[in-house]
């Protein structure tokens, strides 16, 4: 199977970002034109706080929505977490697990990662699992190391037919927010690593089948460097999805990138 054949993912990540007045407008700009659907599949993580409106603003529209992390227990004494029982309930599409910043500064654990996982597919969300290479710990262990010690713990316990919800986001720390992208050919080579590691987790159908995103200062002048990069089948985007006018060029180019290789 090549590139062309996994629909490509555009997802922006708020993060903090936002304030509750600009959620509405910032929606009703990009959702005609991810109406007209050209071939890439749209999706906004932003915090909690705003996802009920946001299912509630996108309903009918092809535009999903996603939690930025999620609790691994659907109920309980978890003050200030999040269910992931709840997010499906309100219509939440996607979870990203295990992102940089999560791991960084919030002591985000492989093992965490892979119970997160595990609970988001139970509960119907798509998990958008983040794998990051610390440069830090260049000196101990290789980077492909590092990704595949990530990869392996995060996916233990899931199954083939599973995987077909899951996606794996590569970011390298370094590039995250840093304006300092990676080279289309360093993600490449990334991605075409983790893509090899799913043929020997799994097999070549799931490996195949899987989306990978690229992550990491991505921006509208080097997104088609990266979406048209083989084993690269999307984007996920923090400081350049802030804009929706940036966020609608991104789209853009995805659709552009997409139907130029199908
Ligand atoms: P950035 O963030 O695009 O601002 O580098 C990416 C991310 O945090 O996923």
């Amino acid at each position: 199977m090549t590139g062309a054949m996994r629909r490509p993912l555009v997802m922006a990540n708020w993060k903090i970002n936002m304030d509750p007045d600009q959620v509405q407008p910032y929606l009703q700009q990009v959702i005609p034109e991810v109406n007209k659907d050209t071939g890439a599949d749209v999706a906004i993580a932003a915090q909690d706080l705003y996802l009920t409106q946001m299912v509630k603003e996108t309903a009918g529209s092809r535009l999903a929505i996603a939690a930025e992390n999620a609790h691994w227990t659907d109920d309980g004494a978890y003050t200030g977490e999040t269910s992931p029982k709840a997010l499906a309930l309100v219509g939440v599409s996607y979870v990203l697990v295990g992102h940089f910043e999560r791991r960084k500064l919030f002591n985000e654990t492989d093992e965490r990662v892979n119970l997160k996982t595990k609970a988001a597919l139970k509960n119907g969300l798509k998990p958008i699992v983040d794998l990051d290479e610390d440069l830090s710990a260049y000196a101990k262990e290789d980077k492909k190391t590092i990704v595949l010690k990530q990869l392996k713990i995060a996916l233990e316990g899931i199954t083939a037919e599973e995987m077909a919800n899951v996606a794996i986001a590569y970011e390298p720390t370094w590039a995250i927010g840093s304006g300092e992208a990676a080279s289309a050919e360093q993600a490449e080579k990334s991605a075409e690593f983790i893509r090899q590691s799913l043929v020997n987790l799994y097999d070549q159908k799931v490996a195949d089948q899987t989306r990978i995103l690229y992550g990491g200062s991505v921006t509208t002048e080097n997104a088609a460097d990266f979406l048209s990069q083989e084993d690269i089948d999307g984007i996920l985007v923090g400081k350049a999805a802030l804009k929706p006018e940036s966020f609608l060029k991104l789209i853009d180019i995805a659709q552009e990138t997409g139907s130029a290789s199908n």
